[in-house]
């Protein structure tokens, strides 16, 4: 995409960055959901990892907003989907939560090859930052994820199931 005095982003980075906005909002929207879920259950680790996780992708679709807005785009803000209020367990809440970071993951890597396809850098450079941050977050949800493989607590009120709280807790800090 060569840069004119009109705009620095084509219509088609344009779409997918509009589409990524909502993917990043549906993100808060999913996570709140989720953090209020655990809340309700009296969890203290788990609803504060999703709340601020939640905070997080608000963050990440206000930064595409601007972005595209900046390079004379147009950021729309979408409609969200009702996200889903309810889990049948934390487990499964967790494998939840890896499965939408690994969409997350590769929608952004679909852009940045567009991107660079495209030769737009300055969006490239912005895949850049979403894919390091990407990487940290999926990370962060798999070892949730693997403390269920590994200690299989039976049910939520098993002292294990806890202990997972607790250390869950410990990395939203
Ligand atoms: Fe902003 Fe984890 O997606």
């Amino acid at each position: 995409m060569k840069h004119t005095p009109e705009r620095s982003v084509s219509k088609e980075i344009e779409v997918l960055l509009n589409k990524q906005i909502e993917k990043e909002f549906g993100s808060w929207a999913i996570y709140l959901a989720m953090a209020s879920w655990a809340d309700c259950k009296n969890f203290v680790g788990f609803p504060k990892f999703f709340y601020k996780a939640a905070q997080e992708e608000m963050a990440h679709g206000l930064k595409i907003f601007h972005y595209l807005n900046d390079q004379q785009g147009c950021a729309v803000m979408p409609a969200l989907e009702r996200p889903k209020a309810v889990y049948t367990s934390f487990e499964d809440l967790a494998r939840a939560a890896l499965d939408h970071e690994i969409m997350i993951t590769n929608s952004l890597q679909e852009i940045y090859k567009a991107a660079l396809v495209e030769g737009d850098f300055s969006t490239v450079e912005l895949m850049q930052w979403f894919i390091v941050e990407q990487r940290e977050e999926e990370d962060k949800t798999r070892r949730i994820v693997d403390m269920f493989d590994i200690i299989n607590p039976p049910s939520e009120t098993c002292l294990a199931m806890w202990e997972i709280d607790e250390e869950v807790g410990e990395m939203a800090e």
